[in-house]
């Protein structure tokens, strides 16, 4: 799988990602963000292979950002499943039955500002909601992240939903495009 926009590639994560995102995910202000701590390479070699399963077992997954410019790795944008009841991602755990579709993204710090995440986002949301025909997308944002916020709105998403019953330390809310489904 692959999408292009103006300035990016997005593709399947790879083993030879693995200089590029123990770049993002060793940086503390990136994982700060997301409410954990740096990682380490053999963690961020885990978190790869996990990404290349998710692919195989749900037909969709985050895609590594490259810039085509000097073919620097930015980052990641793309989708993640999460079960709708306990809101536990399918990076932790083999989910099954229904459930949501999350469109996320993360860049290294010193790609911020340039509006790759709203560009890979919206090529990201346009593959889903066209070829794949998925009618509702979510997104886990925590309420002070201001950046993550504006890409959702930019793509067309609203709150839905405060608080989220999910098992981290800091508070998430939901942000949606789309109906929820009758449950
Ligand atoms: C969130 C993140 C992906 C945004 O990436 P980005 O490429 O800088 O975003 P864009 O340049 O496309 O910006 C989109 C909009 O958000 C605004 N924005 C981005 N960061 C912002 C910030 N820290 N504060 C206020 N506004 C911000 C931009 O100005 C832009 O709005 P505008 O077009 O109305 O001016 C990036 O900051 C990041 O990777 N953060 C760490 C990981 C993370 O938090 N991921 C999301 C978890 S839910």
């Amino acid at each position: 799988m692959r999408l292009e926009t103006e300035r990016l590639v997005l593709r399947l994560p790879d083993r030879d990602d693995l200089d590029g995102y123990a770049e993002v995910f060793g940086d503390p202000k990136v994982m700060k963000s997301l409410g954990s701590e740096p990682k380490t390479r053999e963690e961020t070699l885990t978190w790869i292979e996990r990404k290349r399963w998710h692919w195989e077992r749900y037909g969709i997954g985050l895609f590594s950002l490259i810039r085509k410019s000097d073919e620097r790795l930015l980052g990641r944008t793309g989708f993640l499943m999460w079960d709708p009841e306990r809101w536990i991602s399918a990076m932790r755990a083999d989910l099954e039955g229904e459930l949501e579709t999350e469109i996320g993204w993360t860049l290294g710090s010193e790609h911020w500002g340039h509006g790759y995440a709203t560009e890979a986002a919206v090529a990201c949301r346009d593959w889903a909601l066209g070829e794949l025909g998925l009618t509702r997308l979510v997104s886990v944002i925590a309420p002070g992240n201001i950046g993550s916020i504006r890409v959702a709105e930019k793509i067309g998403e609203t709150l839905e939903r405060e608080d989220l019953p999910a098992p981290f330390p800091q508070r998430v809310d939901l942000y949606s495009l789309g109906k929820l489904p009758a449950r």
